[in-house]
């Protein structure tokens, strides 16, 4: 997997298909989508078009999508993926991802009400996972894994499953580090792709948590709401003579992650690209490690409102939220 790609999660409709074309110019060939960003017929036809001009080979890129919420059911697994291979004019994914282990009934893509929701079930999970084997086999796929597991839930499903997880995608930037979960995952094989690498600042507050945050965190974090707004990091930015979002890019990949970082101006992603020969002097990989806050700004809180039966101890435990 390029251990750089592009997060394509609010990227609009009207604006995905020149990101994605100018992606593949400067040099993008891993992209990581998901049905529920709504964008991905639109971002099948850049692809799709980069291809038949000669700019790229269909074996040269890596394409991720997600299996959403309200497909867990075995029976439903199949008719989803076969939606994303059709928007994204493919006829196999590189990576299918178990989006989150929160499961909604099938008519349902956003829940509002208790009756929205299927019974959280270790067993479920399980039997999801079973059928995205049944579509590696059929060739549909080529790898499998999960985003937003916690550790325990990995470690089931490395007991059991008969093809092992290949990637695991969770949240992981300057204030959540994930120390003990990237070591597990590089210890098992398990590519680690750090998601919302830059602190996602564009995404709203309803689901950054950050109001919620404790004041203990608050205050470690200078109370900045904004990641790459933090006074220490543009700081230490300044001395390597290279701008925040690549200083924290050119770390996470020190740290031996993938990283998808989400970029819809043509120079942020050229910016984010030029981080990838960036080597940091090791006094400043100290300093960027004592700002871990155990921050998590994607906690996955809009799932457990509205008498949901999955709660954040029950998505998170002893990792915290
Ligand atoms: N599996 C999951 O549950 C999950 C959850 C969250 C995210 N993800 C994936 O991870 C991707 C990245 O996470 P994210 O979208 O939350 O946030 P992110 O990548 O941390 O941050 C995106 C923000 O950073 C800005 N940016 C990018 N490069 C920059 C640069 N060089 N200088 C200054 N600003 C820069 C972007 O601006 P512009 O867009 O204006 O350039 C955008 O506002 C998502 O797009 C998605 O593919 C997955």
């Amino acid at each position: 997997m390029p251990p750089l790609g592009l997060g394509t999660w609010k990227l609009a409709k009207k604006e995905s298909y020149a990101v994605i074309r100018d992606a593949i110019a400067c040099g993008y060939r891993h992209f990581d989508c998901a049905p529920i960003y709504k964008n991905e017929a639109v971002i099948g036809e850049a692809i799709s078009s980069a291809i038949t001009a000669k700019e790229v080979r269909r074996q040269e890129l890596w394409l991720t999508s997600k299996l959403w919420n309200n497909a867990h059911l075995p029976r439903h697994v199949r008719p989803a993926l076969e939606r994303t291979l059709k928007n994204l004019q493919t006829d196999y994914l590189d990576l299918f991802l178990i989006h989150w282990p929160v499961s909604f009934r099938q008519d349902i893509e956003h829940p509002k009400r208790a009756e929205h929701y299927l019974m959280p079930s270790e067993e479920r999970l399980l039997e999801t996972w079973s059928a995205l084997e049944k579509l590696v086999r059929k060739g549909l796929i080529r790898k499998i894994g999960v985003c937003n597991y916690k550790r325990e839930r990995l470690q089931r499903l490395l007991s059991s499953a008969s093809i092992p997880p290949a990637c695991l995608q969770v949240e992981c930037h300057l204030w959540l580090q994930q120390r003990e979960l990237l070591a597990y995952c590089l210890e098992h094989n398990i590519t680690f792709t750090a998601y919302s690498p830059l602190g996602s600042g564009d995404s709203a507050e309803s689901i950054r948590c950050l109001a919620s945050r404790p004041a203990s965190v608050a205050s470690s974090t200078d109370n900045c709401r904004n990641l790459l707004a933090f006074p220490p990091l543009i700081r230490l930015a300044e001395r390597c003579s290279c701008t925040p979002a690549q200083l924290l890019l050119a770390w996470g990949l020190s740290r031996n992650c993938t990283l998808i970082p989400k970029a819809a101006s043509p120079l942020h992603c050229r910016e984010n690209r030029a981080a990838m020969p960036l080597i940091l002097p090791q006094e400043v990989i100290a300093e960027l490690e004592g700002y871990d806050s155990n921050l998590r700004l994607i906690s996955g809180e809009p799932f457990c409102r509205s008498l949901s039966p999955y709660t954040l101890e029950w998505l998170w435990g002893d990792e915290g939220w």
